[in-house]
C-alpha cells in the first residue's frame, strides 16, 4: 500500500509555528550542493510561494471571518516554510547562477512532468514550453560565461545539456495565443491536477524572480536579455495557469494545494543526498499533512464535500529530478519549429504569414534583440558560442554551427 497523507499523523496546524533561531537555517555550499538538490528547493520555494499567494486570493474572494482565519494561520505557516526553504540559497552564489538553477528546473522538472502526463492536451503543453525555457538556459549560460567567466556546466552538473532550444527571438507570441484549453476536474487524473500547479508553482516563481532580479544584472545586454526572456515567463504562467479547470471551487483548490505540497516533499526525501536538507523535507511533509487535513475539514464542513471523492487511496509515484537528456533531444528534433495558434499547436510553416504572430513578431523584435545580440557578442569575444552538449552534435542540424548567430 503507497503512501496516503491522509491517513498519516502529520503536525497538527496549531503546533507548526517557529522562532527566528529555526527559520534562520544555514545556507548550502554553493561548491558542493548537489545540482538537483538546488532544483528541489527552487521548486518548494516556488510551491511555498504559490501555497501563500493562493491564500490571500482565497482570503480576498471570502467574506466568513473563521474560514478566513483557518487560511490566515495556515498562510502564515506557509510563509514560514517559504522562508526556511528560500534561505537555503547562499548570498555567494549570485542571481545570475541562481538563474541557470532555475532554468535547469525548467529543463528537467518539465521533462519529468511530460513523461508521466496522461492527459494529452497538458502533455503537448508541457513538451511545447520545455523547448523554450531549454533556450533560456543556453542564453543565460552564454551571459554568464561571457561576462563573469564561469561556465554553467559545473552548475549543472553535466546533468542536463546547454544548447540551443527552441531560440528564444522565435517564442514571441501574441497573448491570444498563450490560451490553451483546459482538463476537467471530474475526468481528469490526479497526476494532471498535482503536475499543472506544479508546473504553475515553478513558472510563476521564474517571472516573478526576474521581475525582480533581472535590474540586478551588471550589463546592459544582461538587463536587456532579463527583460527578453522574462516577457517569456509571463507567456509560461498564462500557457500554463489556463490548463486547469477554472470551475473548481475555492475548497478544491485549496485541498488540491496542500496535496500537491504533501505530494512533492514525499517525492523529494528519498532522493536528497544531503541529509540536513532532507531534515527539512521531512518536517515540512510532517507540516503539509496537517494543512491537508485542516483544509479537508474546511471542504467538508463548508462545502459538504468529501474530498476523498477526487483523492486517490495513495500518492501517485513520486517525482524524481534526474537527467533527462535523450528525452529533451527527442523532442528537440520533433518540434523545434512547431507554434501555438489559438489554443493548438502547429508546425510553424502552417502558421501563414499575415497571422498576427508576425505582427507581434515585428513590434517586439523590431530592430534589435537581446537574445540574438547577445550570442553576436560572446561569439565575436570567442569566435563560438558557450555549449555543453554531452551526446554528441546538435539534433537539429541547422543549429550545429557555434560561430554563427541562428534562429
Ligand atoms: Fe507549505
Ligand atoms: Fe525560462
Ligand atoms: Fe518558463
Ligand atoms: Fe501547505
Amino acid at each position: 500500500m503507497g503512501f496516503n497523507p491522509l491517513q498519516e499523523k502529520g503536525i497538527p496546524l496549531e503546533k507548526q509555528l517557529r522562532d527566528w533561531s529555526s527559520l534562520n537555517v544555514k545556507p548550502y555550499d554553493k561548491n558542493d550542493v548537489h545540482p538537483y538538490t538546488r532544483c528541489r528547493i527552487i521548486i518548494m520555494n516556488g510551491a511555498e510561494i504559490e501555497g501563500a499567494f493562493f491564500g490571500h486570493q482565497f482570503a480576498r474572494h471570502c467574506d466568513d471571518i473563521e474560514i478566513k482565519r483557518n487560511i490566515a494561520m495556515c498562510r502564515r505557516v506557509e510563509q514560514q516554510q517559504q522562508k526556511v526553504v528560500n534561505w537555503l540559497v547562499p548570498a555567494n552564489e549570485s542571481p545570475l547562477e541562481v538563474t541557470i538553477g532555475y532554468e535547469q528546473v525548467a529543463v528537467d522538472l518539465t521533462a519529468a512532468l511530460a513523461k508521466r502526463e496522461p492527459h494529452p492536451v497538458v502533455k503537448a503543453a508541457l513538451d511545447f514550453a520545455l523547448l523554450e525555457d531549454f533556450d533560456h538556459l543556453y542564453r543565460y549560460a552564454n551571459l554568464l560565461q561571457m561576462t563573469k567567466g564561469i561556465q554553467a556546466g559545473d552548475l549543472v552538473g553535466k546533468l542536463t545539456e546547454i544548447t540551443v532550444g527552441r531560440p528564444t527571438i522565435s517564442e514571441h507570441r501574441h497573448p491570444f495565443d498563450e490560451i490553451r484549453s483546459h482538463y476537467s476536474a471530474a475526468q481528469s487524473d490526479i497526476v494532471t491536477k498535482l503536475n499543472v500547479l506544479t508546473i504553475v508553482a515553478a513558472e510563476q516563481q521564474t517571472m516573478n524572480f526576474y521581475m525582480n532580479i533581472g535590474n540586478r544584472a551588471d550589463t546592459e545586454i544582461g538587463r536587456a536579455l532579463y527583460q527578453e526572456i522574462a516577457q517569456i515567463e509571463e507567456q509560461h504562467v498564462t500557457h500554463y495557469e489556463s490548463l486547469a479547470d477554472p470551475t473548481m471551487s475555492w475548497f478544491m483548490r485549496d485541498v488540491l494545494h496542500q496535496y500537491s505540497e504533501c505530494y512533492l516533499y514525499h517525492s523529494f526525501i528519498d532522493q536528497e543526498p544531503d541529509e540536513r536538507i532532507r531534515k527539512i523535507w521531512e518536517m515540512h511533509l510532517d507540516m503539509e499533512i496537517g494543512h491537508l487535513k485542516a483544509s479537508c475539514e474546511m471542504m467538508k464542513k463548508h462545502e459538504k464535500r468529501d474530498p476523498a471523492e477526487f483523492l486517490p487511496d495513495a500518492l501517485p509515484a513520486p517525482l524524481i529530478m534526474e537527467s533527462n537528456i535523450d528525452y529533451v533531444r527527442q523532442v528537440m528534433a520533433q518540434q523545434t519549429d512547431f507554434n501555438a495558434r489559438g489554443t493548438e499547436f502547429v508546425p510553424g510553416d502552417q502558421i501563414s504569414s499575415d497571422y498576427r504572430y508576425f505582427d507581434y513578431q515585428k513590434m517586439v523584435n523590431a530592430d534589435w534583440v537581446p537574445s540574438q545580440e547577445l550570442i553576436r557578442q560572446k561569439i565575436g569575444k570567442d569566435k563560438k558560442d558557450y555549449r555543453l552538449e554531452i551526446k554528441g552534435p546538435h539534433p537539429v542540424k541547422r543549429f550545429q554551427k557555434r560561430d554563427q548567430v541562428v534562429r
